[in-house]
């Protein structure tokens, strides 16, 4: 892939998102906040930073929400403006500007891997990348950008690996393979969900992948796996076994935004990084603690 410009991301955000209900009856789970920045524009504020253009949104019924997020709020604007609130008028502007936002749908919710393969035709015959909404890299080198590097220099697959508590493997893709070099690891075997106690490894795949467009041929041909679904891992295991996957331990931190306190302890990091925020927080949380 050497050759290659990887200029598209998929990001899936079809999901029910039914752990964080009653937040998500009426509120795309993506647009859940970090403070006070969607969660999902994080992930495209990753995906631009790392130099990608354009993004398609995989998304589903009832989740318009989302692509106005990322449309001009024209309304918003003008009155911010005629109240002389230009900075913040500014500051929604900038956020219609950051990419192209293409949208496909996922009529049902057959799995990750099928979202995937709704993305096909937005995509092309070209290696693009997939961002999961519920990871959170924390990283002054994109966590995406890592993986492209390392795409481009292999000429193969990349997805990020992280090591979990043993006790954990069973909510993840786990990674079996050999070192290849500093964070790396040519993976030989993958699985979606092992049963606790049946794979050696404790790699379990995050949300950030970059791939080559014959995925799309494999995941058409790919059966629904763990819980019935079509799983994006499953399509990778063959690109694994070909020898066409890298994994590559990211640099920065992780927060896994799809669970409550996961999403509880990505605000408090993100809150502390904020000057204005971060004093009261500790106050309160001294005081919370005593
Ligand atoms: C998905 C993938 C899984 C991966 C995880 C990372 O699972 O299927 O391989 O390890 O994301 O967050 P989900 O969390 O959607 O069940």
């Amino acid at each position: 892939m050497a050759d290659w410009k990887i200029r598209k991301v998929v990001i899936p955000a079809a999901g029910l998102g039914t752990r964080f209900l009653p937040a998500t009856k009426a509120i795309p789970k993506e647009l859940l906040p970090i403070v006070d920045v969607p969660t999902l524009q994080l992930v495209v504020e990753e995906a631009v930073a790392a130099g990608f253009t354009d993004v398609v949104l995989v998304n589903g019924r009832g989740k318009s929400a989302i692509e106005d997020h990322f449309d001009i709020a024209f309304e918003m604007e003008t009155t911010l403006r005629a109240r002389g609130k230009t900075a913040q008028a500014d500051g929604l502007r900038a956020i219609a500007n950051l990419a192209h936002v293409h949208s496909v749908r996922q009529k049902e919710p057959l799995g990750l891997g099928h979202a995937v393969l709704c993305a096909e035709a937005a995509v092309g015959d070209e290696p693009f990348a997939v961002m999961l909404g519920d990871d959170l890299i924390d990283s002054v080198d994109p966590g995406i950008g890592q993986l492209v590097r390392v795409a481009q220099e292999t000429g193969k697959g990349a997805v990020a690996l992280l090591a979990v508590p043993e006790r954990e493997t069973s909510l993840y893709g786990i990674a079996t393979g050999k070192s290849a070099g500093a964070r790396r690891t040519a993976i030989e075997h993958l699985v979606e969900k092992p049963k606790p106690g049946t794979v050696k490894s404790n790699l379990a795949i995050i949300g950030r992948y970059v791939l080559p467009p014959d995925v799309f041929a494999i995941l058409r041909k790919v059966k629904p796996g763990a819980g019935g679904e079509v799983q994006l891992t499953d399509a990778l295991a063959q690109l694994a076994v070909e020898g066409r996957l890298i994994g590559v331990e990211l640099e920065g931190t992780r927060h896994d935004a799809g669970d409550r306190l996961g999403y509880l302890k990505a605000n408090l990091a993100y809150a502390m990084k904020r000057p204005e925020l971060r004093d009261g927080l500790i106050a309160y949380m001294r005081e919370l603690v005593r």
